[in-house]
């Protein structure tokens, strides 16, 4: 029996259990996945549990994505240049780091036909999720992008990653095509606290994989909008994939799991 864990804290909201479970069912697969509150001194020792083969493989969630490279033994190239790590799975004795989250970002944005040729994203938090989202978009042909955050050294972090990008200062006005929400803003249904009311015809994606935060229901009457939903499952279905060669099927009662 194969043993999977998404690891972070805190970690009770997880639906990554939920799905996976639905579809470990579906596809008859002899495993289990459950969730696991860790402290950060534990990184070590559950990794090596993969070594060990004890458990088969992990998802990491905040705040362990980039904390868990150093117990790594090799990082495939998307975890690399964003140096952020969702899943973790044991490879010929090596224990691996990858990223699901750049596909898990870019796929909602392929089914919606979008087109970053000529286009121009905004980029809102520098927290955990962003340099996927910048890979995802550069993927996707974006020629400029702005990334801004309250603590704006985090961003400037950021840039020495991508050096292409260009921060602004939290809330400036600047135009563009597409706006990512990437912070946690949105979650306890807070407000992004940035006006948003003039702008028409653009495209707004928000990360968090509720239904309906205010950062999506200011802008849908005007806009397009993307939630978080679709990249949850996307990232959950590259994941289930690496584990255990299976790209399962995403049909409606999978989305329906997601909606509570
Ligand atoms: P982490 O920053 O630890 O990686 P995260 O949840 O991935 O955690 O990121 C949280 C993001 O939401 C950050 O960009 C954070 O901005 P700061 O870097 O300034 O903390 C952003 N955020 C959280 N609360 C915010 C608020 N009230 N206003 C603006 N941005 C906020």
């Amino acid at each position: 029996m194969k043993k999977l864990f998404v690891i972070g804290n805190p970690i009770s909201h997880s639906l990554s259990p939920k799905l996976h479970n639905y579809w470990i069912k579906q596809e008859k697969i002899e495993a289990i996945y459950d969730k696991k509150l860790l402290e950060k001194e534990e990184l070590e020792e559950n990794i090596l549990k993969i070594k060990d083969g004890k458990i088969s493989g992990m998802n990491v969630t905040l705040p362990f994505k980039k904390l868990v490279i150093p117990f790594l033994d090799e990082l495939t190239e998307n975890a690399k240049i964003t140096q952020s790590v969702n899943t973790i799975y044991l490879h010929k004795k090596k224990v691996y780091g990858d990223n699901t989250d750049i596909y898990g970002f870019k796929t909602p944005l392929e089914d919606f036909g979008f087109n970053g040729e000529n286009k121009k994203a905004l980029i809102l938090g520098a927290g955990g999720v962003s340099a996927s989202s910048i890979v995802a978009l550069k993927n996707l042909g974006v020629v400029q992008i702005i990334l801004m955050n309250r603590t704006k050294q985090k961003a400037i972090e950021i840039k020495k990653m991508f050096e292409d990008i260009e921060v602004k200062n939290w809330g400036e006005k600047v135009n563009f095509d597409i706006v990512v929400n990437c912070t946690s803003l949105g979650l306890n249904n807070e407000d992004i606290g940035i006006d948003f009311s003039d702008i028409k015809d653009k495209i707004f994606y928000d990360i968090i994989y509720k239904p309906k935060t205010k950062f999506i229901i200011n802008a849908e009457k005007n806009n397009k909008v993307i939630s978080g939903k679709m990249m949850f499952i996307y990232q959950a279905q590259k994941s289930f994939e690496i584990w255990h060669g299976i790209l399962p099927k995403i049909d409606s009662k999978v989305v329906e799991l997601i909606n509570d």
